[in-house]
């Protein structure tokens, strides 16, 4: 379990508060809510990349964290050395079985010996994931993942993102603007309004019979 109590200031404005978030491990939790809201801020606090005030508690050992942040990057070196990247001597063999077998599932085998820089925002992302699947992570942060690709795409990587999870059972935070990505892939829905949880719950609940007039107003106008 990891229990999240936290606020984040910029100058005289919180962007974020959050008093008391739960996450059981092993469950997917997808955060959803409009431009500033505070989702990536989240995000960013969850895998450590900022602090806040308060903090997070662990019920365990701290998991493994595997982070993609909004703007996806590369390194300025090939496709597959960008998947090498930590990986340069110890059990290279495997690995590199691992990462070309992980390129040709995203699709991006042709694209192996590219110079990652010149890859577009959605083979960025592709990339980007694939990366994350090299290792086993307990905790996955995910900010917006798919927001490049095109449909087809986007079902590919959610088809291997599932598979990680079966495989892994990490705890999962994704950020999406999609209500069904959102159902797709999420057991629950954080939805955050100004900073703070205005609704938590099953995903099909939340979907199909919102509480709260924002979520209710998110949901009509995101399809
Ligand atoms: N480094 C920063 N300095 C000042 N304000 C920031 C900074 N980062 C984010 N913000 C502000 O915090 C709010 C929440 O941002 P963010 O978490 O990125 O929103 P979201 O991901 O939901 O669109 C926004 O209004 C944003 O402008
Ligand atoms: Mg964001």
């Amino acid at each position: 379990m990891i229990e999240i109590s936290v606020k984040k200031r910029y100058g005289e404005r919180t962007v974020l508060d959050v008093e008391k978030l739960i996450l059981e491990e092993g469950r997917v939790y997808a955060v959803m809510g409009s431009n500033g809201s505070g989702k990536s801020t989240l995000a960013r606090i969850l895998a450590g990349v900022t602090k806040g005030e308060g903090g997070i508690i662990y019920s365990a050992a701290k998991p493994k964290t595997g982070c993609m942040p909004q703007k996806s990057f590369a390194f300025d070196m090939s496709v597959t050395a960008n998947m090498l990247l930590g990986h340069a001597f110890v059990g290279r063999f495997a690995y590199k079985t691992k990462a070309l077998t992980l390129l040709d599932d995203f699709g991006l085998t042709r694209m192996r010996r590219k110079n990652a820089k010149k890859l577009s925002g959605g083979e960025t992302e592709k990339l980007a994931l694939a990366r994350l699947m090299m290792e086993d992570y307990a905790l996955l942060v995910l900010d917006e993942p798919t927001a490049a690709m095109d449909v087809n795409a986007t079902e590919t990587a959610e088809k291997l993102l599932k598979r990680y999870f079966d495989r892994l059972k990490p705890t999962v935070v994704i950020v999406t603007h999609s209500p069904a990505q959102a159902g797709r892939i999420a057991d629950e829905i954080i939805f955050l309004d100004e900073g703070k949880i205005a609704e938590k719950g099953p995903s099909e609940k939340l979907l199909s019979d919102p509480e709260s007039e924002k979520l209710k107003r998110f949901l009509s106008v995101n399809r």
